[in-house]
């Protein structure tokens, strides 16, 4: 078969059964529902149980994603995940997963870091191995368990990030002008210092004082985040409008990556297209980095906002600075 196209065949998604709540929260460090609800959107978020793992939860929306795709676990030749929460710093949280998945052991297995753009760096990824003929059925995983990486007595990140797991099985079509339409990745990486974990990696491995300090954490600067991500997110949206001459109003959903509600709000401004074409489910989980977009597009194929025909635009950034948009036509 010659492949036109790569397509979703299917998506999944899980989140954890503990709500935290923003008046709980506010019992933990000095905020309040109203600090957290207007300045992020954010109601609540799922944490992690005890002993559940990225893997356990990237485990659960898979096997969802494969149901939803009518496909077994040993149907998939390329395992990708996004992550910056793997099980273990090394070997790749893929590897854990494809065990745990029961896949063929000749099955590509990797990571990629792309923090909060990785599901889109993922899929990129993945089609562009598919399309090379050599791969046939992918699975691409965004899964995070950003509640072992926040510092739980810094308010200023605390309140902002959950835990979860997306995923989506891809694979080939003859058909064209289907699937995934085109992508645009990219990074400023002279920003790293904005939203890192500054020690506990191979420049500066942890000591008792770095952990005393809080260094194995992650440190945001919120608010140069916060610009940084509206322009990224703008620029990206439009390059691959533009490259695809397509007008924003030909867009049926945008699936932002959900950080922040004003951010969303900003971009629905920038780019003139009304808030009710934007998915968000920010109040609800939070921000899960690279399981956010996957998770609210699973919700939005299963809630009937995306129809055959429609063209839907996944954007997002996250550390790095990263940043990446996708235009799908399903
Ligand atoms: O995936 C990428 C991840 N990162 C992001 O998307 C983050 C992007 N940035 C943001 O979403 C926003 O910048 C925040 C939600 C983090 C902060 O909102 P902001 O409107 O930029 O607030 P701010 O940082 O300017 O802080 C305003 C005030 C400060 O007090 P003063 O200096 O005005 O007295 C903070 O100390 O709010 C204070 N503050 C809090 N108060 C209550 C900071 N965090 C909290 C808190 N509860 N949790």
């Amino acid at each position: 078969m010659v492949t036109q196209s790569t397509v979703i065949l299917g998506t999944g998604s899980y989140t954890p059964e503990r709500i935290l709540t923003n008046e709980e929260l506010s019992k933990m460090v000095e905020t309040s529902d109203e600090w957290i609800r207007t300045r992020s959107g954010i109601k609540e978020r799922r944490i992690a149980a005890p002993g559940e793992s990225t893997s356990d939860m990237a485990v659960h929306a898979a096997r969802a994603a494969l149901t939803d795709a009518g496909l077994l676990a040993s149907d998939i030749d390329l395992l990708v995940v996004a992550t910056i929460t793997p099980d273990l710093p090394l070997p790749a949280a893929a590897c854990i997963i494809q065990h745990k998945l029961g896949m063929r052991t000749n099955a590509a297995c990797f990571d990629i870091n792309a923090a909060c753009s990785g599901f889109i760096y993922g899929i990129d990824t993945a089609c562009a191995m598919l399309t090379s003929g050599r791969y046939h059925k992918a699975l691409v995983i965004g899964a995070e368990k950003l509640s072992a990486i926040v510092d739980w007595k810094e308010r200023t990140t605390c309140v902002l990030f959950g835990d979860g797991a997306g995923a989506v099985v891809i694979g080939c079509s003859d058909q064209p002008n289907i699937g995934l339409i085109g992508s645009r990745l990219g990074a400023y990486g002279e920003s790293v210092d904005l939203l890192c974990i500054p020690k506990g990696g191979s420049d500066s491995p942890a000591t008792p004082e770095s952990i005393a300090a809080g260094d194995h954490f992650m440190r945001m600067k919120g608010k140069e985040v916060f610009k940084l991500a509206v322009r990224a997110m703008d620029e990206a949206a439009r390059d691959i409008l533009e490259q695809y001459s397509l007008h924003a109003d030909q867009i049926s959903l945008v699936i932002p990556h959900q950080a922040n509600l004003r951010i969303i709000e900003a971009i629905s401004k920038y780019l003139e297209l009304p808030m009710d074409r934007f998915f968000v489910n920010v109040d609800r989980y939070g921000n899960t980095s690279a399981a956010s977009v996957p998770i609210a597009l699973d919700e939005a194929r299963k809630s009937g906002r995306i129809k055959p025909g429609d063209i839907t635009l996944l954007v997002a950034f996250g550390a790095g600075l990263t940043y990446g948009s996708a235009l799908i036509r399903w």
